[in-house]
Parts: C-alpha cells; structure tokens; sequence
C-alpha cells in the first residue's frame, strides 16, 4: 500500500526548505522530544538511518572481541552492526509461536565471554522482556532493542523506550514512521547520550574541537520536518493497525475452521508476546505445508494471481545469509524451519473493508484449491 506524503508532511517539509535551515536543527530537536516522550525515554536522538542507530548504540556499549547474543531472525543490520563493531555474533534461535528471539535458547548459549544481547522487535512486536532482562542482569549484559519495525508498541502498558540500555528506530520509506531515511537511538542514561552524541557528530564539543572520533550520522531538518508532521498521526495509524490485526485473526480462524476442520490449522498468525502490544508493522502468518498441502511459495502465489499481494520477511535465516555463515553453528532449527513457512499479508492503517472482504475471498479460495 501506499506510503504517499500528506498534504500536511508536504508543507512541513517544504517550511524547511524555504527557512533555508537545512542541517539538523529545531525539526529534529522536536521529533527528539516528541518521540521520546511517546515512548518512554528519556534521552532521544536522530541519526540518518536505522542502521547508523545500531552501530551508534553498540559502539559505546560493546568492545571488539565481546560475545554478542544475537537473533537467528531479524533483518540482516541488526547483526552486520555487531560484526561491523569487531564483536563476535552467536545465534540465538527464535520461538516457534512468537517468532522472536527465544530467552532460553540464549541462556544456553552464554559463555564467560558474552558481554551483550540484541534483541529485534521483530514484526512491530516486543520480545519477551521480561526474560530478556532478567538474563542480562543476572549475566552482566548490555542490551540493545531494535524497535526499527516497533514505533509504539508496548510491553506492559510502557513504551520500549522504557527498556535496555538502547532502543533504536528506522524511520525508513516502508516504516510505520517513514520519513525516506532516518532512524532514532534512545536511552535513559545520561552518559550514554553524551557518547551517542559525539559519535553521531565527530565528537565534536565545541565549533571545531573534537573530543573524540566520531562520524558523520546525523539527520537534517527537512527528515525531521517530515518525522514530526508523520508523528501527528501515528498513535491513531498504530491503533488502526492493531484493529486490522484483530480483523486478521478473526477471517483466518473461520478459514481455518471452514477450509482445514480437523486437518489443524494450515495458517496459524505469528503470536504477540503475553503482555505486549505489537504496533503491527508487518502481519505474518506461519503457513503449515502438511495441512495446507502445497509450499509457502506456491500459496503466495496463487494469492497473488486473486490480487492478493504477499511478502517474505524473510527467506533465509541470518546465520544461511552468506555474509554471516562463518558463525552459522546450525543450532537454530526454529529460524530455519520458519524460510520456507512464513509470509506477510497486506499491513497498513488503511485497509478498508472491502480489502478485508477481497482477501477474505481469496484466502479461502486459494485454501481450498490447494486441498482440491
Ligand atoms: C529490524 C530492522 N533493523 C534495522 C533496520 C535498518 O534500518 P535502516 O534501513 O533505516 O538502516 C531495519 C530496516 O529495514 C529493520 O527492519
């Protein structure tokens, strides 16, 4: 669906353009604000994208040579940053109903060299936190959320900013929040947010004095402009998406009763970690080839030729993906097994009834061809 601008976003952006300001300045400062207390942190800052976010957290939190706890499944940067910071990353498989990343497969893999754990919101839903954190406190681990995909989900009524020693955003194109290119990293300790800073900026402390090495990863203005205007509208647009997510759940329980019965479920919804709310970036469902009876690929595209457009996130499990195989130590049997089962139905806050009542139709009929 479309991520089209608003007249609204049009004209923020283009106040900047025409102030002239065109470097991070008061627009970013404010979706910093904003953003911050939206979700719970006390300390936020712009950077140019997601991707930049994670290497700005683990930079001061993590050494080179350290063990990092890392995902199995997520979106590659998660993991390329720690390896970008000279860490060494050792897979943590998922869980089979939630499909983030299992606290008890990570315990298992902690060694007296681990110093940290990243852990992806995967999908807009928070992990399980509780666990996340009480494996790190009693380990001594520095944690890092990617919320790149999670703007304002929830884990027990707090905002994720709440939680860990980092939180970092994408603000990219296809991101709830998408200003283009963006991204966000927040904490809660001062210090942390002073390093953030100068690394973002060269260490820069004063016009010219550079304190310490630093980069340059900053956000301008008319990003900011745009992040702000957008802002407006994402509390309502994140309730949106989880009204559509209930709509989801409810059209896939009738088919799975109607179309498999006793045959057992053939698309069963990624589950949402007790006590979160998922801000719904993507809605995936596990497909079971045994009781759909045809592969992931072949629904997606029989679904596609009803109108139905569908999305893999993702194909390969990160330790398949060849830039990272050196520490593939084939023990995430759950990542592995979910390439060939998952994919993503249409997410947005706009989808309209008569979407619904399209993909309805199609799902079924293509469910029940595949039984034929
Ligand atoms: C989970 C996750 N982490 C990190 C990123 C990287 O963000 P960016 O594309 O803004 O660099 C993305 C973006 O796709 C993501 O989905």
């Amino acid at each position: 669906m479309s991520t089209a601008l608003e007249p609204a976003d049009i004209e923020a952006a283009t106040a900047v353009l025409r102030s002239g300001m065109l470097r991070a300045a008061g627009r970013c400062e404010e979706l910093e604000t904003r953003l911050g207390t939206m979700t719970g942190a006390r300390h936020m800052m712009t950077c140019a994208n997601g991707t930049c976010a994670l290497q700005l957290a683990y930079e001061p939190l993590l050494s080179p040579g350290d063990e990092v706890l890392v995902p199995a499944w997520s979106y590659i940067a998660t993991v390329s940053m720690v390896v970008a910071r000279g860490c060494v990353p050792v897979f943590v498989d998922a869980r089979p109903d939630t499909l983030q990343i299992d606290p008890a497969d990570a315990a298992r893999k902690i060694t007296p060299r681990t110093r940290g754990i990243a852990a992806t919101h995967l999908y807009g839903t928070p992990v399980d936190i509780d666990a996340v954190e009480s494996l790190a406190r009693s380990a001594g681990l520095k944690v890092v959320y990617d919320a790149a995909q999670a703007h304002l989900a929830t884990y027990k009524g707090v905002g994720l900013g709440a939680f860990g020693d980092a939180v970092t955003y994408s603000f990219y194109a296809t991101k709830n929040l998408g200003t283009g290119e963006g991204g966000a990293i927040s904490c809660n300790q001062e210090t942390l947010a002073r390093a953030i800073r100068l690394l973002r900026s060269h260490g820069e402390t004063d016009k010219y004095l550079h304190e310490s090495v630093g980069y340059n990863y900053r956000m301008n203005d008319i990003t900011g402009a745009i992040g702000c205007s957008k802002l407006d509208r994402l509390s309502e647009q994140t309730r949106r998406r989880q009204h559509n997510a209930d709509r989801y759940a409810g059209m896939l329980a009738s088919i799975n009763e109607r179309v498999f019965g006793s045959a057992g479920t053939g698309l069963t919804p990624a589950a949402i970690t007790p006590g979160a709310t998922s801000a719904y970036h993507l809605y995936t469902v596990l497909l079971d080839p045994a009781v759909v009876r045809c592969s992931r690929d072949e629904f997606c595209k029989a679904l596609g030729a009803e109108g139905v457009p569908t999305a893999v996130h993702y194909p390969r499990a990160l330790p398949r993906q060849p830039a990272l195989s050196r520490w593939n130590r084939e023990d995430c049997p759950v990542a592995d097994s979910l390439s060939a089962r998952v994919l993503c139905l249409p997410m947005h806050h706009a989808l309209t009834d008569s979407h619904f009542a399209l993909m309805a139709e199609a799902i079924e009929k293509v469910a029940r061809a595949m039984r034929e």
